[in-house]
């Protein structure tokens, strides 16, 4: 379902890759026994093995259809990531222009904290049926948590406050934190998040699937994706695993002073996959003053901002590239018998040609500005396949992450800016 191709540009030879054998069967060892530090998050590891949650998923989701032109999903970070990532590849560009629809848009909340992003939402969302899906796994973290408060008091507003109940689903933990309280306390419709799965990596949990059913995507294509790469990587202990590759072509350049993984797409509709990717591995990796610095790039956007540091500026990353080889939709470009543009040479090419060319172009490139290239190529881009590539680098993570010999599960990190945060509001005083 994925292929994959690497290139280390003359920084190193392929066979130091080899170097890491040892230490990536170690970190394969530690993911199937669950023997490494934050072993007991390795529920991702198995999701795909079972449908657990889908029927009522699915059974939650037609209701939403049936009462609600808009969803607004209100969650932060791992928690509305994952969905937004794969609804947004699904979907139109355009999607939130697009008036006639068959399934409600998604609309977000609860990941920022902007007061005139709110404002914007409330004034989009009188006009509407809606519904409001609040995912939070602590329950307690403040944006959503504010979010919610909000929302949930403009929906009584308009619903009556046992109108709202009927409208509001949550996912959290199955006892801690407070949106388990109300939850209860309110009977709403509610999922639980299980212990062993991590924010990050509850992509295929009721945390995704529930907003990816209703955006009308098929969540049970997706968990065969998953399964299928599960099947490819989990028991390959051996250079010949994709996930072995990118785990192990990332510590062979860490080590050999690259500092940023530069993750390229070519398409609009894969931004929030490639902000899922950077968050599962700048969250998982960068501690204890290690790790590669993941940032996302849109091509051919930002070949015409970044391309030149990409190019010439100091020699400190390597790329990360999402190829998809066909487009799903397609339009013909026009002849024109003046040709005064002078495009007419291009007319034996699909729009999409052109893109793959552009990619070509810029590999081929940048490997001689000595950048190497990591290519992770898929056909075309469904929910089966946006599975496999969720579960690829979720495996990929956690190896590349026991390798560089940090947990991969944890974020002491998120709390210092929190706790600071609470300090200067006065909160607990
Ligand atoms: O991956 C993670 O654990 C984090 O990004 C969390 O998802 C994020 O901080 C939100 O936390 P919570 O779901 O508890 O609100």
């Amino acid at each position: 379902m994925i292929t994959i191709d690497f290139d280390f540009a003359g920084v190193c030879e392929k066979e130091e890759m080899q170097t890491l054998e040892k230490e990536l069967l170690s970190s394969h060892n530690l993911i199937l026994n669950a023997t490494g530090e934050g072993g007991e998050f390795l529920g991702w590891r198995d999701l795909p093995l079972s449908n657990e949650n889908i029927l009522e998923i699915k059974d939650i989701a037609s209701c939403i259809k049936k009462n609600s032109d808009v969803l607004v999903v209100i969650g932060i970070g791992g928690s509305y990531l994952g969905a937004r990532a794969v609804i947004e590849a699904l979907s139109s560009s355009f999607d939130s222009l697009i008036s006639k629809r068959d399934n409600p848009l998604i609309l977000y909340a609860g990941e920022n904290l902007s007061e005139d992003y709110m404002v914007d939402l409330l004034e989009v969302l009188k006009e509407r049926d809606y519904s409001l899906c609040v995912i939070s796994k602590s329950g307690t973290t403040t944006e959503p948590a504010l979010a919610f408060r909000i929302l949930k008091r403009a929906l009584e507003e308009k619903y009556g406050e046992e109108g709202a109940k009927d409208r509001i689903i949550t996912i959290t933990d199955k006892e801690k934190g407070v949106l388990r309280l109300l939850s209860e306390e309110n009977g709403y419709k509610s999922f639980e998040i299980k212990d062993d799965v991590g924010g990050r990596f509850s992509v295929l949990t009721p945390v995704g699937l529930l907003p990816i059913a209703v955006a009308g995507f098929d969540v049970e294509a997706m968990m065969q994706g998953a399964k299928e790469m599960r099947e490819v990587l989990i028991d390959d202990k051996s250079m010949s695993n994709p996930a072995w590759k990118y785990a192990g072509f990332r510590n062979v350049l860490y080590s050999k002073g690259k500092k940023t993984d530069a993750f390229l797409c070519y398409q609009p509709t894969l931004q929030y996959f490639a902000r899922w990717w950077q968050q599962l591995f700048g969250e998982s990796e960068g501690k204890n003053g290690k790790g590669l610095f993941p940032v996302c790039l849109l091509n051919t956007t930002d070949l015409h901002s970044m391309g030149q540091y990409i190019q010439d500026g100091e020699r400190l990353m390597f790329e990360t590239i999402l190829q998809v080889k066909n487009a799903n939709k397609q339009i013909e470009i026009p002849y024109d018998e003046d040709n005064k543009d002078g495009l007419n040479y291009l007319l034996s090419h699909s729009l999409n040609q052109i893109n793959q060319v552009a990619l070509q172009a810029a590999r081929k490139a940048h490997i001689s500005g000595g950048v190497p290239q990591f290519t992770v190529s898929v056909e075309t881009i469904n929910e089966k396949i946006l599975g496999a590539l969720l579960y690829f680098f979720e495996f990929a993570c956690v190896l590349s992450a026991y390798t560089l010999k940090v947990n991969p599960f944890n974020q002491p990190g998120v709390e210092a800016y929190k706790n600071n945060m609470f300090d200067l509001l006065g909160k607990n005083k």
